[in-house]
């Protein structure tokens, strides 16, 4: 056998399905932000800078959310954390489903559960201080 042959064989095949993955659509739409949600204007920009990309209608998508197999990865994390806790469709005249987003923002900073890690990897600017963790809590916490 020829182990050149067999190389160039391999790295042609990985290469054409690479190329064909990218063919699998993706949903990365940003729908209507239809009930944003009320925040402080000092807490809103942290939010906006840790959480919006996953969390809202308002997702900033990065030039890999082009490019499969990361992609999927991507589109995947806002999919389910829009599910989670959506900013844009904040459920302004539901207090009791206000309230319960708010005790759970509350629990995943103070277990440092959020934003992501994978995330902060790309978004290193996404890691929030103490102090600003505290002022999302204090307005989170004043809900309940
Ligand atoms: C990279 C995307 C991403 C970012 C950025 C992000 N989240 Fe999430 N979040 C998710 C995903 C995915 C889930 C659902 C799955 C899970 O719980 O891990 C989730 C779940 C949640 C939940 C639901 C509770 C739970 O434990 O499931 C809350 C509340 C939450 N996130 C708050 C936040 C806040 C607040 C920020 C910003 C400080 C943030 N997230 C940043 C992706 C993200």
């Amino acid at each position: 056998m020829n182990v050149k042959k067999v190389l160039m064989g391999g790295g042609a095949t990985l290469l054409l399905l690479f190329v064909a993955v990218q063919f699998v659509p993706v949903d990365r739409t940003n729908p209507p932000v239809t009930t944003r949600a009320r925040v402080p204007s000092d807490v809103e920009p942290l939010l906006r800078r840790a959480c919006f990309d996953c969390h809202s209608n308002e997702t900033k998508w990065p030039w890999y959310s082009r490019v499969a197999p990361v992609s999927w990865l991507v589109a995947d994390h806002v999919k389910d954390g829009r599910k989670n806790l959506n900013f844009s469709t904040w459920p302004v005249l539901d207090p009791g489903a206000e309230s319960h987003l708010l005790h759970e923002i509350e629990e995943v900073i103070e277990e440092g559960e959020m934003p992501l890690k994978s995330y902060l990897l790309g978004h290193p600017e996404a890691r929030l201080s103490d102090a600003e963790k505290n002022m999302i809590l204090r307005w989170a916490g004043s809900g309940d």
